[in-house]
């Protein structure tokens, strides 16, 4: 399989988590693909559309798009544990959380677009400060509901991948401040080697 990928893309992260914990990256080819918003990368639409990374190349040709759909396609393929519970409140509280940290890393990708891509003169504050906020209300829901964080599923797998992000280009807000719960938890799964194979580089 062929994944088409960078290395600074939580997206894309989040994938090779799920590959790394299902026992399937070694199957897995990495293809660096240069993605701007402003630049349509037209070689990339041939295979995947809307231009947006990760995806995924099957051995059949068939191309998986976005990360989620991959994500379940290499959980349905792996020998390891289940990362997508098949059914019943696990399956949903996986599905919420997922939900949850897709949408931390959707506000915290464009708000780096914006205050880092578009050109200065450009530039709307208050829409940057109003997807801020929607990061600091999804993270104190994390701190408060903890308890909720077991195990390693699509959506502890995707919160972890969020904070990583922050990390990586929101060390200016530091996130840990008031929500210490979160972060003893986001220190254990970190530890994990598939989080320490693929931690993001600029
Ligand atoms: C980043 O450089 O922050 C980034 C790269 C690809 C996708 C999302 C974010």
């Amino acid at each position: 399989m062929k994944l088409y990928y960078s290395t600074a893309s939580p997206f894309v992260r989040k994938v090779l988590v799920c590959a790394h914990e299902g026992g399937v990256a070694e199957r897995i080819d990495l293809l660096p693909t240069k993605v701007v918003p402003s630049e349509p990368n037209r070689d990339f639409a041939r295979v995947a559309p809307l231009m947006k990374l990760p995806a995924l190349e099957r051995d059949d040709g068939m191309v998986l798009f976005d990360s989620i759909v991959i994500c379940e396609y290499l959980d349905s393929i792996s020998k390891g544990a289940k990362l997508f519970p098949p059914g019943g409140d696990g399956r949903w509280k996986a599905l919420r959380l997922h939900a949850l940290a897709d949408g931390i890393l959707d506000a915290a990708v464009l708000t780096r677009y914006e205050n880092n891509v578009r050109p200065a003169e450009l530039r709307w504050k208050a829409w940057s400060d109003g997807q801020l906020v929607k990061v600091d209300q999804a993270l104190d829901f994390l701190e408060a509901h903890v308890a909720e964080l077991e195990g390693v599923t699509i959506g502890t797998i995707t919160v972890a991948c969020a904070l990583g992000y922050l990390d990586f280009r929101y060390a200016d807000r530091p996130w840990r401040n008031g929500r210490s719960k979160l972060a003893a938890w986001f220190e254990g799964m970190s530890k994990r080697p598939s989080f320490e194979k693929t931690v993001p580089k600029a």
